[in-house]
């Protein structure tokens, strides 16, 4: 049972209270890799390397050397990366998309399966005569090799001393196995396996908190119409939402943030759908919330909305104006009561008795999780003080920059959701 403890570090009641998070989390969740195939037989393993590492979770961009694509094509290597092939250094269309400058600062690491001899050779030599060893030389990303080569020439002293040089400059070498190769001779020099190279680039990477876990979270103001040109709406700015997204991605989850009318740019690697009213917002939500395991309600939705909207603009000819308004629907209760709903987490900013009214709401709406904080203080600012408000304890957040607090936050949910599932 969960021990209130007001005023007291959040990170410390939950260590005392709640066990580490699960350690088989997906380390690749979120990462960008940049898959570079040079021309050896094994690059037909690239379709099944590439659709592995997407299933893991990662993004994957392709780069291929022009004698790669004697073995396998662009076309496939597109169609399974869900990304345009980039094969030529001097490519002005490609250019124009994302430059090799961009490519080589987009990917988190660039795996270079199969290397050949030759292109070990080059890389080893800070060759930049083509596209793929072009982008190693400007990436600072960790890069990693995997040879693909006859066992002689892997033996050769001067590729052994390519790789050692390489591999002092920080390289990681993934593989060769030993076995029987392409043109019949057996010994060291085979390409690892796809499942294997996926288990090596994993490990590279610190699985986060939230690895492998797919949230959907609301954010901002709806906009509820009159007439053409007016609505009624909020001071929501969306910010504790977008904090939010980008705090999950950070910490491995897959984020779709639903959000109302902002001035806030899409946290990167979120995906961002648009709504203006309450009912788009549910229609939205309903659509996306199976699989989903967290929901995280932010969104300011507006209560009511105007009964009829006039289609013309409304004249002020009377002196005053009385305008029916009818309920919204409650998004977050909606979801709350379908079958199997993900880990339910509302916020509440009131202005006054800020934790009974809390309370009542994360009763009320059947939540597993809420964070209560004062209305006046919060909308539009950039930080943020609030209680989370469980079924079984309360915990203070002290005050804190809406990120910082996110990160809180999602630790806490992260947590509370390995005791529901255990
Ligand atoms: O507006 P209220 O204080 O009831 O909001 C509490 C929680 O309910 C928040 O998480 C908010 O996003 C959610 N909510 C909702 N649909 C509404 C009203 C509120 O999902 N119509």
């Amino acid at each position: 049972m969960l021990k209130p403890r007001h005023a007291d570090s959040l990170a410390r009641c939950f260590l005392e209270n709640f066990p580490p998070p699960r350690p088989t989390m997906n380390s690749l969740s979120n990462k960008r890799i940049l898959l570079g195939i040079s021309g050896g037989i094994a690059a037909y393993k690239c379709a099944e390397l590439t659709r592995m590492l997407i299933k893991a979770g990662a993004t994957v961009q392709v780069v291929m050397t022009k004698a790669a694509t004697e073995f396998i094509t662009p076309l496939t290597m597109q169609a399974l990366s869900g990304n345009r092939v980039h094969v030529e250094l001097l490519d002005p269309e490609a250019e124009a998309a994302m430059s090799h400058i961009e490519l080589a600062r987009w990917a988190d690491l660039i795996l270079v399966a199969p290397a050949t001899a030759d292109f070990i050779a080059r890389i080893a030599n800070a060759r930049a005569d083509d596209l793929l060893s072009t982008l190693i030389l400007a990436s600072n990303a960790p890069i990693a090799v995997a040879p693909a080569m006859n066992q002689a020439m892997w033996a050769n002293a001067g590729t052994q001393a390519n790789v050692k040089q390489l591999e002092q400059r920080g390289c990681k070498l993934f593989g060769p196995a030993e076995g029987e190769q392409a043109c019949g001779d057996v010994g060291p020099g085979r390409m690892l396996e796809p499942e294997q190279l996926v288990q090596e680039c994993a490990s590279l990477f610190k699985p986060g908190i939230l690895s492998g876990l797919h949230l959907l979270i609301t954010a901002g103001p709806t906009r509820e119409a009159l007439d053409p040109v007016r609505f009624i709406s909020n001071h929501s700015s969306g910010k504790m939402a977008y904090a939010l997204a980008s705090e999950a991605v950070a910490a491995g989850a897959k984020v779709t943030l639903i959000s109302g009318p902002v001035a806030l740019a899409t946290p990167e690697r979120v995906t961002k759908i648009d709504v203006i009213t309450a009912q788009d917002m549910l229609d939205a939500c309903l659509q996306h919330y199976q699989g989903c395991d967290i929901f995280i309600g932010v969104a300011a939705v507006a209560d009511y909305r105007p009964e009829n909207i006039s289609s013309e603009k409304i004249k002020k000819s009377e002196a005053s104006l009385q305008i029916k308004l009818v309920k919204n629907p409650d998004i977050i209760s909606e979801i709350a009561a379908r079958d199997n709903p993900p880990f339910m987490v509302g916020f509440a900013a009131e202005t006054s008795n800020i934790l009974d009214f809390g309370r009542e709401k994360l009763r009320q709406k059947n939540l597993d999780l809420l964070f209560a904080n004062n209305a006046t203080d919060t909308f539009n600012s950039d930080s943020i003080a609030a209680t989370a408000i469980h079924p079984s304890g309360e915990v203070e957040l002290g005050e804190g920059n809406k990120n910082h607090v996110a990160r809180q936050m999602l630790k806490l949910i992260s947590e509370l959701l390995v005791q529901t599932r255990a």
